[in-house]
């Protein structure tokens, strides 16, 4: 079978050279690869949860649409689409986020992060915090599992959203799958390359750095700018230079072949002036995205050619999404209406017919909590407690102790309900869990 190969960008800025070095060129390559079936896609949902500039984010989607076209995008090959082009994307979403723990998300990275940098400030911890950052890794899975793909490629700091994805996944497949797999679980695939190209200063390229250099953006005058400012020692023309480390010399790498990389070096060993090498370093990367360049000129000239191309990658996609949703839902109990195989009363799953334990709080301001039996009769109700700790308590104890734990309790059985009824209800409760 083929192996389906997924990614997305969020579509907030535009790309850089990082980006063209570390996700663009290899996805595409990738793409070429016989036997892999890619899933490319602007994961403009993903954008709104950072950004709530309707221009940029119109503009941004535009440009990285223009931009993996321009890197050579073969869209015969490639799903190639905008998550807000495909309805079943956030449909699923939902049927994902009623099977995720809250506590779950408590834990992921993104958020976790924001809360720390709210306490740390002294504010309220969810300060600025909305649903939607929230709830960022399940629009994620739904974005994998929607196409069920294999490998996921991405940067380390989404590996944990791959693992929330593989585990709501699992979820989902023993809630409803009935010895049927819905869902692939998806790998995460981390190309540690993917991190290295440096930024103007050495550290990793990053817009948040301000140390990057623009892709397409500026034509090729913001490229020469943005390479005169790479950070060099001030070592005079013709005193020998050292390359290795150099972040000149890295991203030069990044377009060279073996042996211009080792000519690179040597001139520098031999005295090349700084000034000459970023000549040089402009002119290697110009020659192969400057051709680049010229075709995102011509679509961002034209986006209503990239609109019709993004429109028939949309309608691809939709023919794998729509007739996967349409099992989904029906695993899920959203069927159209039919007389019901089994009368509406007894239900089918031995989970529906379990006895229940309760806990609420009364108008008295006081905790309480009952077993009902699966027809709804009430079997234990208790006492009331001052806090609702210590209801919950008794309510693990006689789950886990069964009757046993029934003589001490501050119970009193339902009425016309013998004590029997009572001790077999908490032992199938017991064995139930185990
Ligand atoms: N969260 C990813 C990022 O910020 C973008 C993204 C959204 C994505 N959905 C995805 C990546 C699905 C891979 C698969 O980089």
């Amino acid at each position: 079978m083929h192996q389906r190969v997924l990614t997305g960008i969020t579509t907030t800025g535009t790309l850089h050279l990082g980006n063209f070095v570390g996700a663009i060129r290899p996805a595409i390559a990738a793409s070429r690869e016989p036997g892999v079936d890619s899933f490319f896609f602007m994961a403009d949902y993903h954008a709104l949860i950072k950004c709530d500039d309707p221009d940029r984010i119109e503009r941004s989607r535009l440009q990285i649409a223009a931009t993996w076209l321009a890197a050579g995008l073969d869209t015969e090959r490639v799903v190639f689409y905008r998550q807000s082009d495909i309805p079943e994307i956030p449909e699923l979403c939902w049927l994902l986020t009623c099977v995720t723990s809250k506590g779950q998300m408590n834990r992921a990275h993104a958020y976790k992060a924001s809360v720390d940098a709210n306490n740390a400030a002294g504010e309220d911890p969810d300060a600025g915090v909305t649903m939607g950052l929230y709830c960022y890794p399940i629009l994620m899975a739904a974005d994998i599992l929607m196409f069920n793909a294999h490998r996921v490629p991405v940067g380390k700091d989404q590996i944990q959203h791959i693992e929330m994805a593989r585990d709501v996944a699992t979820r989902f497949n023993h809630l409803f799958g009935r010895g049927e797999d819905f869902f692939v679980l998806p790998e995460a695939q981390v190309d540690e390359t993917m991190e290295l190209l440096p930024g103007l200063d050495g550290r990793k390229m990053s817009k948040s750095y301000d140390n990057v250099v623009p892709l397409f953006e500026g034509g090729e005058k913001a490229l020469r700018e943005a390479i005169a400012r790479i950070v060099t020692d001030s070592k005079l023309p013709g005193e020998p230079k050292e390359p290795e480390g150099t972040p000149l010399v890295a991203i030069y790498d990044a377009f060279a072949t073996a042996e211009e990389r080792a000519a690179f070096r040597a001139a520098l060993r031999g005295g090349l002036a700084w000034g000459e090498a970023k000549q040089q370093l402009f002119e290697q990367i110009n020659r192969q995205i400057g051709p680049m360049r010229a075709r995102y000129e011509a679509l961002m000239a034209h986006p209503e050619e990239i609109e019709a191309i993004l429109q028939k990658g949309a309608a691809r996609a939709r023919a794998l999404a729509g007739p996967t949703l349409a099992r989904l839902r029906q695993a899920v109990g959203l069927r159209p209406f039919q007389a019901l195989a089994t009368p509406a009363t007894t239900q089918t799953k031995a989970k529906a017919a379990l006895p229940v334990f309760k806990q609420y709080r009364e108008a008295d301001g006081q905790f309480y909590f009952k077993l009902s039996s699966h027809d709804g009769r009430v079997l234990l109700q208790s006492q009331g407690f001052a806090g609702g700790r210590e209801a919950g308590e008794w309510v693990k104890r006689l789950k886990l102790e069964g009757a046993a734990a029934l003589a001490g309790a501050p119970v009193a059985l339902g009425e016309g309900v013998q004590a029997d009824e009572v001790g077999q209800a908490l032992t199938t409760l017991q064995q139930a869990d185990s």
